[in-house]
């Protein structure tokens, strides 16, 4: 059996810059390969679906990162740049009992009765911003749809951040004026490009601007996310400052800049095939079947570090020893050509698509029903509101965006009308 001693690791292509071809390479060699992460980290890449949706229900496998041996000796340095997943404090680094604990309480928040609840504020909220984006364009603030002079507007920076950012601002009762700072070191922190110490100077910077929400919202509970988690006791066992704060950050972070990436990229596969389109916006195919292809084909979340092998685990021919990290490579998977026929054509009419890209077993996507809905909604506003919306010039080629987990491109030029 092979093991990390006997393969020697590939350096992996943090960037983004071709990550499918990237992806392509790495499930050529099996289902798991080793990696070689940022600072020289070795890591072994779960590539083919089914072996990432066995390891992702593993009990073998941990999040807890004393469970990785390179962690616990102190051989990772504290500016590692992907270092505010490994020792963020919540539940994406926790197992077991103390994971399903600080589960519930966000879980109790995000049930698809409540999620329903906020469709109407979804689509006000969306339409506010497109009717604003169709005034700046020369056309009537709230006027008819199409009625803009076909201007041209960045996606991304006009639409589809704000409009999960205001969803999950709104949901954590966040002041709309703290909004710009924390889009900042937001992406600072998922940005695997930021120079050394800089992610880990977002990250602080984030849990301060968190824990003075949580504190205002202690002396002045509201309506939402953040009040409920301060009053949650869950068998007499209230949340500590910290963990109050470690969740409100989980929260942010996973549900903006993945639902603005999944938006992006599904316009951008509805732009190249207006067959598809004409069919879904005429209500012959429902936007849900562009949303799940589009998870599919386009994971939101490139990969997602890390889990660690509790105890040594075979796959195929590969020994995993205990100690070692596992990526989850959620991209890679979505394209398997051995799990998913034509893999890597955007095909709206598969039906049914079994994608791992909101993850699977006990961590899985909380956030999941609500991205769902918000991407609907702002994919039907949106091709609603400009009939004739087309790729502006400048977004012929546009660039991957340079991050480690983030599967988009940076910017989405369009041409309203
Ligand atoms: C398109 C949008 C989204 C995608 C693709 C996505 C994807 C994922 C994935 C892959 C995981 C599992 C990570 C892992 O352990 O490997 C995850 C976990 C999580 N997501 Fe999302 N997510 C999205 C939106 C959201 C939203 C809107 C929220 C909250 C409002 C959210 C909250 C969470 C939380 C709290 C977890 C951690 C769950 C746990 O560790 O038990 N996500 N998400």
């Amino acid at each position: 059996m092979e093991t990390s001693e006997t393969l020697t690791a590939i350096p992996l292509d943090v960037f983004g810059q071709a990550q499918h071809q990237e992806n392509a390479r790495l499930r050529a060699l099996g289902p798991v390969a080793l990696v070689e992460l940022p600072g020289g980290v070795p890591a072994w890449a779960v590539t083919h679906h089914q072996a990432l949706q066995d390891l992702l229900a593993d009990p073998r496998v941990g999040k807890d990162p004393r469970h990785w041996s390179q962690y616990a000796e102190g051989r990772v340095p504290a500016d590692w740049p992907l270092i505010g997943f490994v020792n963020v404090p919540g539940m994406i680094t926790t197992d077991g009992t103390e994971h399903r604990r600080l589960r519930a309480l966000v879980g109790q928040a995000l049930t698809p009765r409540r999620v329903e609840v906020l469709r109407p504020r979804i689509e006000a909220l969306a339409e506010r911003l497109l009717a604003e984006l169709g005034g700046d364009l020369g056309g009537e603030p709230g006027g008819e749809p199409g009625d803009s002079r076909g201007g041209e507007f960045e996606l991304r920076a006009a639409f589809a951040y704000p409009l999960p950012m205001q969803v999950i601002g709104e949901l954590l009762g966040l002041p709309p004026a703290d909004q710009d700072t924390l889009h900042e070191l937001c992406d600072t922190l998922i940005s695997s490009s930021a120079e050394p110490g800089r992610a880990l100077a977002a990250q602080q910077a984030l849990f301060a601007l968190l824990g003075s929400l949580a504190a205002r919202k202690r002396e002045q509970p509201g309506d939402d996310l953040t009040s409920a988690l301060i009053a949650a006791r869950e068998s007499n066992d209230a949340l500590s400052e910290q963990e109050v704060v470690a969740t409100l950050m989980l929260t942010l972070v996973a549900g903006h800049e993945t639902t603005l990436n999944l938006i992006t990229n599904a316009v951008r596969a509805l732009l190249a095939d207006p067959a598809l389109r004409a069919r879904v916006t005429a209500g012959e195919v429902d936007w849900s079947a562009v949303v799940e292809e589009t998870l599919r084909h386009d994971s939101p979340v490139g990969q997602f570090p890390l889990r660690y092998a509790i105890e040594d685990i075979a796959v195929g021919d590969v020994l995993i020893r205990r100690g070692e990290a596992l990526l989850a490579s959620y991209a890679a998977a979505g394209r398997d050509g051995g799990h998913f026929a034509d893999a890597d054509t955007f095909d709206a009419d598969r039906g049914p698509v079994r994608h791992l890209s909101f993850g699977h077993g006990p961590h899985f996507c909380l956030g999941a029903g609500l991205a769902r809905l918000e991407a609907e909604t702002a994919l039907r506003t949106l091709f609603a509101r400009f009939p004739g919306l087309r790729l502006a010039g400048r977004a012929a080629a546009p660039t991957p965006i340079a991050s480690f987990t983030s599967n988009s491109v940076r910017e989405l030029w369009l041409m309203a009308g």
